[in-house]
C-alpha cells in the first residue's frame, strides 16, 4: 500500500514563518513515520504563486511578477531543504505541468456541463477595486470600507456548479465520519453545506496573472480562480494532465491544512473531484493557529517569529519536538521561548539526554562500552512487557495526528528507563558482586532507548541517528521490523560516546517579541478623557472602535474544573469559527445555547482563560435575578454587523 501526505501550497507574497513551518513538520514527521513503517510514500509542498495578492506583492516589490515569485518560491524551498524536509516534490503553479493540469481539468468540469459561464453579480466600490456581498454594505448601499457608494457590477465568469455536489458531500461527510480530523471540526463544514451551496466563480477578468484558459474555449480574456488553480496541485503534482504514472499514489491520505483554509479543501475540493470522476482523499487534517506569546502574529506588530531564527537558536529539531508536543493536534498553539525551554530543558535535556548519558558511562565503566541483553528477560521481564504496551499503543495516536499524545506516550519509556535503574541501582549490584543482574539493567535501558529512538525518528530524524549511532544500529524499516514490530532486543552490541545532545538552555536565545502596544501613559490617558464630554458621553467614531457581529453558537461544551467557563466555537461568517471562552456556565448548558444567536464583541485582543484562546466577548446583562444572554430579536445571518 503506498502513501500520499501533503502541505498547503505557501503564497508566495512574503517569507515562511512559525504556523507554515508547523504544517511542514507535522506533514514530514508523518511522511517519515509511513517511510519508517515500509510504505511507499510520496510527500508534496511547494508555492501557491498566482492571483492578485501575488501581482500587487509584485508590484510592490518593483520587480516583474515572475522573478519576484521565483525568489520567493525559493525562500521556501531552502528553508525546507536546510531544515531537511523529506519532501518528494515541491510543485510551483507556475510549473507548466501545473498549468497544463489544471486547463485539462477545467475541459473535463466544462465538458461535463459542470462548468458554465454567466453573469458575476455584486455590489462594487470602484474607490477599493473590490466586490461585497450585501451583508457587509453600510445602510445597503455603502461601502464598509470607505463609506463611498458602491455599485452593482455584472462581470462575465464562468461558475463551476457546486451547488449541485451539497447531497453527494453531504452523504460524504456521514459515511467517511473520519474525513475530517479532528473530528471536533467537521460540525462546522457540514454547516456551511447544509446552508446550501451556491456556484462558485471559477474564473477572473479584472486581472491577468493566472492561469490561462485552455485553447479548446477561444476565451483568453478569463484566467482562472487561484483557489482552483491552487487545490488541483495534488493531482497535476502526480502528473495529471501530463505524465500519469504516479498517480497510482491517488488519493492522498492525508492533506495537512490549517483551520481557516479547511472549507476549501472540505468542500470546494472533493466536489471538484467528484466533477472530474477522481477518488477523494482520505483525510483533511486541519491543524490550529500559532500565536505568539498569546498574541496573534502580524508582520505590522513586528511579532512574527521566524523559523529560521528559532532554528538558528534551538536547533530545527528541538523546534520540531516543541511544537509536535505542545498542542494538541486541532487546537490553537501558542510559541513562547519560556515554554519552549522548559519543554528543553525537562523532557529533552533530563528525560532523555540524562538516560542516555547515564548507560554510555554505567557501561563503560562496568563492561567496557559493550552491552548483552542475554540476561534482560531473567531479570527485567516486567520492564519488557510495560515498555510493549507503549510500543504497541503508539500507532493509533499517530493515525489519528495526535502527535501530543504519541510523545507523550513515548516519554513514559524514559520513565521507565530512569525508574529501572532507580530501583536496581546497578552501582551497588557491582559492589555486591552480582554483575549479570548490574548488566541486565543496563541493557534493558539500551534496548528501551534504542525502541524509543527509532520510533522518535520521524520526529527528530538527526538526533535519534546519533542515539543509534551510539548504540551501534542503524534506524531503518529493517531494525523498526525487528525491535518494534517483532519485539527483538539488540543482542551485544557496543555503546560509544556522544556529545551532549541537549545542553540545558538557561537563558532564552532569542530576543523577545516586541510587546503588543505600549500602555497608555497618564498623559495620554488624560488625553483620551478629554475627548469624552463632562457627561461622560463618547463620539460615535468611538463607538464604531468596538466590532460588533451577530455569531451563531456551532459548538458548546463545559470547560472541566471550571465552575463558570464554557467553551463556545461561533460562527462569525468567517473562514473558520472563533472559539470564545464565555463566563455563562452557571447560567446556561452547552444545550441551552447550541445553534442560537449571540452578539459577539468581535475585535477584542484574544486572550487565554485556563489555558485556552478566547477570540471574543458575548454580549450579556447580569442583574440580581442572573445573567441574560443578549440576542437579535430575529434570525440574523452569521457575521451581520451591530451598530
Ligand atoms: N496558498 C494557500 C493554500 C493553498 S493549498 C491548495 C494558503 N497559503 S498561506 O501561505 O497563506 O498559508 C499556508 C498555511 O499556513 C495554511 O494552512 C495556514 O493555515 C497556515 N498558517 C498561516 N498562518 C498560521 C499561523 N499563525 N499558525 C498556524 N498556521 C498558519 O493559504
Amino acid at each position: 500500500m503506498s502513501k500520499y501526505i501533503t502541505t498547503p501550497i505557501y503564497y508566495v507574497n512574503g517569507e515562511a514563518h512559525i504556523g507554515h513551518a508547523y504544517t511542514t513538520f507535522i506533514a514530514d514527521t508523518v511522511a517519515r513515520y509511513d517511510r519508517l513503517k515500509g510504505e511507499e510514500t510520496f510527500f508534496l509542498t511547494g508555492t501557491d504563486e498566482h492571483g492578485q495578492k501575488i501581482e500587487e506583492s509584485a508590484e510592490k516589490a518593483g520587480k516583474p511578477t515572475q522573478e519576484f515569485a521565483d525568489e520567493i518560491s525559493a525562500t521556501f524551498k531552502n528553508l525546507w531543504d536546510e531544515f531537511g524536509i523529506s519532501y518528494d516534490k515541491f510543485i510551483r503553479t507556475t510549473d507548466e505541468e501545473h498549468k497544463k493540469g489544471v486547463q485539462k481539468a477545467f475541459e473535463v468540469m466544462f465538458a461535463k456541463v459542470d462548468i458554465y459561464k454567466d453573469f458575476y453579480e455584486g455590489h462594487y466600490c470602484v474607490s477599493c477595486e473590490t466586490f461585497f456581498p450585501e451583508t457587509q454594505l453600510v445602510d445597503g448601499e455603502f461601502c464598509p470600507d470607505c463609506g463611498r457608494s458602491t455599485n452593482v457590477v455584472k462581470e462575465e465568469s464562468y461558475f463551476f456548479k457546486l451547488s449541485k455536489y451539497e447531497d453527494k458531500l453531504l452523504e460524504h461527510y456521514a459515511k467517511n465520519p473520519d474525513f475530517i480530523m479532528p473530528r471536533s471540526r467537521a460540525n462546522e463544514v457540514v454547516n456551511f453545506v447544509k446552508s446550501g451551496l451556491r456556484d462558485l466563480s471559477v474564473t477572473r477578468t479584472s486581472f491577468s496573472w493566472g492561469v490561462k484558459m485552455p485553447e479548446s474555449l477561444h476565451d483568453d480574456k478569463h484566467v482562472m480562480y487561484v483557489w482552483l488553480d491552487a487545490l488541483l496541485n495534488y493531482i497535476t503534482a502526480l502528473g495529471y494532465g501530463s505524465d500519469e504514472k504516479l498517480m497510482k499514489y491517488w488519493p492522498a491520505d492525508v492533506h495537512f491544512v490549517g483551520k481557516d483554509i479547511l472549507r476549501f479543501h472540505a468542500i470546494y475540493w472533493p466536489a471538484f473531484l467528484m466533477s472530474l470522476d477522481l477518488e477523494l482523499p482520505k483525510h483533511i487534517g486541519a491543524h490550529g493557529w500559532w500565536t505568539r506569546d498569546g498574541e496573534k502574529m502580524s508582520k505590522s506588530k513586528g511579532n512574527v517569529v521566524s523559523p529560521k531564527e528559532v532554528a538558528d537558536a534551538y536547533g530545527v529539531e528541538n523546534l520540531r519536538y516543541f511544537m509536535l508536543r505542545e498542542v494538541p493536534f486541532g487546537q490553537d498553539g501558542d510559541f513562547s521561548q519560556r515554554a519552549f525551554i522548559d519543554r528543553i530543558n525537562s523532557e529533552l535535556s533530563n528525560d532523555l539526554g540524562n538516560l542516555l548519558n547515564r548507560i554510555i558511562g554505567m557501561s563503560g565503566k562496568y563492561s567496557d562500552f559493550v552491552i548483552d541483553s542475554k540476561d534482560v528477560a531473567q531479570y527485567h521481564t516486567k520492564e519488557i512487557e510495560k515498555m510493549d504496551a507503549i510500543l504497541d499503543s503508539l500507532d493509533t495516536f499517530m493515525q489519528n495526528l495526535q502527535t501530543h499524545r504519541y510523545l507523550e506516550e513515548l516519554w513514559k519509556l524514559f520513565a521507565i528507563g530512569n525508574g529501572v535503574i532507580q530501583e536496581y541501582e546497578p552501582w551497588v549490584k557491582m559492589k555486591n558482586n552480582q554483575k549479570d543482574e548490574a548488566l541486565a539493567t543496563v541493557a534493558v535501558v539500551a534496548n528501551i532507548l534504542a525502541k524509543a529512538a527509532i520510533m522518535l525518528h520521524p520526529v527528530m530524524p538527526n538526533t535519534t541517528n546519533i542515539i543509534a549511532d551510539a548504540l551501534s544500529f542503524e534506524i531503518t524499516n529493517t531494525s523498526y521490523k525487528e525491535l518494534i514490530v517483532d519485539k527483538k532486543l539488540l543482542k551485544l552490541f557496543n555503546i560509544k560516546k556522544v556529545p551532549p545532545l541537549f545542553p540545558r538552555v538557561e537563558e532564552p536565545l532569542m530576543q523577545e517579541a516586541p510587546k503588543a502596544e505600549p500602555k497608555a501613559s497618564k498623559e495620554e490617558k488624560k488625553e483620551v478623557q478629554a475627548t469624552k464630554t463632562e457627561d461622560n458621553l463618547i463620539e460615535i467614531g468611538q463607538f464604531f472602535e468596538t466590532s460588533l457581529k451577530i455569531g451563531i453558537v456551532i459548538e458548546a461544551e463545559e470547560v472541566p474544573k471550571s465552575k463558570k467557563l464554557l467553551k463556545l466555537q461561533i460562527d462569525l461568517g468567517e473562514e473558520s469559527p472563533r472559539q470564545v471562552v464565555a463566563g455563562i456556565k452557571e447560567f446556561y448548558t452547552p444545550d441551552d445555547l447550541l445553534n442560537t444567536q449571540v452578539c459577539v464583541v468581535a475585535n477584542l485582543k484574544p486572550a487565554k482563560l485556563m489555558g485556552m484562546m478566547s477570540e471574543g466577548m458575548l454580549l450579556a446583562a447580569k442583574d440580581e435575578d442572573g445573567l441574560c444572554l443578549i440576542r437579535p430579536e430575529k434570525p440574523k445571518k452569521a457575521g451581520t454587523p451591530i451598530g
